[in-house]
């Protein structure tokens, strides 16, 4: 006889699942609860989430916030970009755009600042060189992250976020001083 797709076929057709196969899909559905639980976990408790504050910004009022910052403190220059050494405990203002990070920033070991970061233009990526520090840079939104270096040196500002042509040449520089450094300046500040 003729049969169409629609109609259901006549008895138990196909196989009950088995005792292992039970176990499996109990097995997988238990794991797919664990990884659904650890999302909100790690939102609350994995330490990864950005320290400080976010609100919306113009981008032409974030660059001449930047603007007024680097006229504020600014000691000298790196290659052509301005060099700024802020007071500990200062707001620190970097912009993305392509293809550069400005200005060079000239931060003290073991002290606390609130690093705002935005974009002038398009999406880029902050990755502090050679450290784990990842970050996106968004146009539109200054994002104040309330950091203390702990390592002195120099840390490339790398962009990790594609932005065009120039994304590879997009690179920025934070030098951080030891703490012995810093003394020595204060007694010469004070002689
Ligand atoms: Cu900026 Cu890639």
């Amino acid at each position: 006889m003729y049969r169409t797709a629609l109609e259901a076929p006549q008895g138990v057709w196909w196989k009950p699942a088995g005792p292992t196969e039970k176990i499996w899909v109990t097995i997988a559905f238990a794991w797919c609860m664990v990884l659904f639980a650890m999302m909100p976990i790690w939102h609350l408790r994995g330490a990864q989430n950005p320290s400080g504050i976010r609100h919306r910004v113009e981008p032409r009022a974030y660059s001449s916030r930047v603007y007024e910052f680097t006229q504020q403190y600014q000691v000298g220059t790196d290659n052509g970009v301005p060099l700024v050494e802020p007071p500990p405990g200062a707001h620190v203002y970097l912009q993305a755009s392509m293809w550069a990070w400005t200005p060079v920033l000239r931060l003290r070991e073991d002290t606390e600042y609130t690093l705002h970061l935005s974009s002038i233009d398009v999406n880029h990526g902050f990755s502090l060189f050679p450290l784990n520090v990842n970050f996106q840079v968004v146009p539109g939104y200054d994002y104040g992250l309330v950091v203390t270096p702990h390592s002195a040196g120099e840390f490339q500002i790398i962009c990790n976020e594609f932005c065009g042509v120039g994304h590879h040449l997009m690179v920025g520089k934070v030098i951080v001083v030891p703490k012995q450094d810093q003394l020595a300046a204060v007694g010469e500040e004070t002689r």
